[in-house]
């Protein structure tokens, strides 16, 4: 089918569902059309726990947060770019409030700030444990409400159309139907999120394959800083429990990670223990597990607070953990660090801006130097709500007297239906382990080697697939997560030191001069 829009937005998490509603307020007699691969809510935004950072107290203030971000950056932050999200941060929290989430109050009615690793005040504004459930169900209410925004859900992005620098639009895949559908758009803007499913442990959940990533890299798009995968140091850790995240605001409330022998083992690796940020707190771990061969470490809440406290102040997790029969009040919490967020991905200015006309990238999508080398806790969601809002102010001002241009529509070939979804889901698995433990934590530059002569080949398979057979859902996810895998590594193996959240050790020192990482498809 040939469809015609004024703007597209694929993804639905914060910066989607934010564009959304801000674009539909500027510009109310356009029409906008947000699509999502599965049901609206199914993005990281819904499992962020944690929260988001802003100065809202009497002894904290920006400067202070504007460092503890470039501190965790590691010297690849740019400080006007921070400078300009962490100073409209309330603004942007008071329209938040405006819309209806209801941030946490202690008994004297303030907000009930929470600590994370790497700040150096209390500043994270949260719904209890449930931070991202709250917001994104907020967003989500409101958006419905507005009837120039069309929503599809089960529609996932193919490919988009790019012809000599300028962006029409994009095919997408109805997955009901099975049909590709030519989306023609005046703008089209991904906010599609990370990559987390590159890696056999994520907190992400299943949608989260690079597809924005890979999409914009594919039409030329210049892709920056992939090697900083942030691995979140405490997801839980039991056979049945896929992907669950245990806050850092736990550490906050003072938590201690020990090895299962009870030994706790932070203050040998970093002056501010089990709250120093979160690539160090990862790192130890990583060394504790090779060090001692054990499976994961504790985290352990019990022994430091009381059963009311742990509830009132984690009920999501304590909820969670019980289901696998962990009572967090009584006993620690078993744990191993997770692939967590996708600190690089399209360059793009902060309104989303990138180097293809037409095209915007925001959120997790996208690298706009903010976070640098290594993301500040909660400073995520912070960046998703700036730039959504930075993009729809772009976007009113220059995009809407523009005109919408149809283009070729998707060409089936010779495609047959696929008669081994088998191929696919051994790739994923083989892709997702090899990530793991060629790519993770601590890199060499042999593992990066051998895992991008594999990746060569699993390539090779994944591109005669997508020519051959008929594109499914599996299939588009699993070129993606390909793609963006193969992006890393390279972007890995072009940095020859240690930063942030990449250690290579066969580069451990951090060079002098700081730079980026930046990739673009030969044509
Ligand atoms: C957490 O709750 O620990 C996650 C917060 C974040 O990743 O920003």
């Amino acid at each position: 089918m040939k469809i015609k829009t004024d703007f597209l937005i694929i993804g639905s998490g914060i910066s989607g569902l934010s564009l959304a509603l801000k674009l539909s307020k500027l510009l109310p007699d356009e029409k906008l059309l947000l699509i999502t691969k599965e049901s609206l809510h199914q993005s990281s935004t819904y499992y962020a726990q944690g929260g988001i950072a802003c100065v809202s107290n009497s002894s904290d203030n920006f400067e202070k947060h504007i460092k503890d971000t470039l501190i965790a950056g590691d010297g690849l932050c740019n400080e006007n770019i921070v400078r300009k999200i962490i100073t409209q941060a309330p603004e942007r929290l008071d329209e938040l409030i405006d819309l209806g989430v209801e941030f946490s109050r202690n008994d004297d009615g303030e907000y009930d700030l929470g600590q994370e690793g790497g700040h150096s005040e209390r500043r994270i504004l949260r719904v209890n444990d449930q931070t991202g459930q709250s917001i994104e169900t907020t967003l989500i209410d409101n958006v419905k409400k507005l009837n120039n925004i069309e929503i599809k859900e089960k529609w996932c992005g193919v490919n988009l159309y790019v012809k000599d620098l300028k962006c029409y639009g994009a095919y997408v895949l109805d997955q009901e139907s099975e049909e590709i559908h030519n989306i023609a758009a005046k703008s089209t803007i991904l906010a599609s999120g990370g990559a987390g499913k590159i890696y056999l442990y994520t907190t992400n959940p299943d949608v989260v394959s690079g597809d924005g990533i890979a999409m914009a890299y594919r039409a030329g798009a210049m892709i920056s800083n992939m090697e900083f995968y942030q691995f979140h140091p405490t997801c839980l850790y039991h056979p049945y429990a896929k992907s669950f995240l245990i806050t850092e605001a736990m550490r906050g409330e003072g938590a201690i990670l020990k090895d299962i022998r009870g030994n706790e083992f932070m203050e040998n690796y970093h002056p501010r223990k089990d709250l120093a940020p979160r690539d160090i707190v990862s790192r130890a771990i990583d060394a504790e597990l090779k060090k001692s061969g054990d499976d994961y470490v504790y985290l352990d809440i019990a022994s430091f607070k009381d059963s009311n406290f742990i509830k009132s102040h984690f009920p999501g997790i304590y909820e969670k953990c019980l289901e696998f029969n962990i009572d967090i009040t009584k006993e620690s919490i078993p744990v191993v660090p997770a692939a967590h967020y996708c600190c690089g991905g399209v360059m793009a200015g902060i309104d989303g801006t990138t180097e293809i006309k037409n095209l915007y990238v925001i959120g997790e999508a996208a690298c706009t130097d903010f976070h640098g080398a290594n993301r500040l806790a909660s400073n995520s969601l912070l960046e998703g709500l700036v730039s959504a809002y930075e993009c729809a102010t772009y976007l009113s001002e220059h995009a809407s007297n523009l005109r919408t241009k149809e283009f070729p529509e998707w060409e089936v070939g010779n495609a047959v239906p696929s008669t081994e979804a088998v191929v696919i889901t051994q790739n994923w698995d083989e892709i997702r382990m090899l990530m793991q433990n060629f790519v993770g934590i601590v890199k060499s530059d042999t593992r990066l080697k051998r895992a991008l002569k594999r990746m060569n080949i699993f390539s090779e398979e994944i591109d005669y697939y997508y020519w051959n057979y008929k594109v499914d859902k599996n299939l588009v996810e699993l070129r993606n997560l390909s793609m963006v895998a193969e992006l890393l590594i390279r972007c890995a193996l072009s940095r020859k030191e240690s930063r942030g959240t990449h250690f290579n050790e066969n580069h451990p020192k951090k060079l002098d001069l700081a730079r980026n990482s930046y990739i673009k498809r030969p044509w």
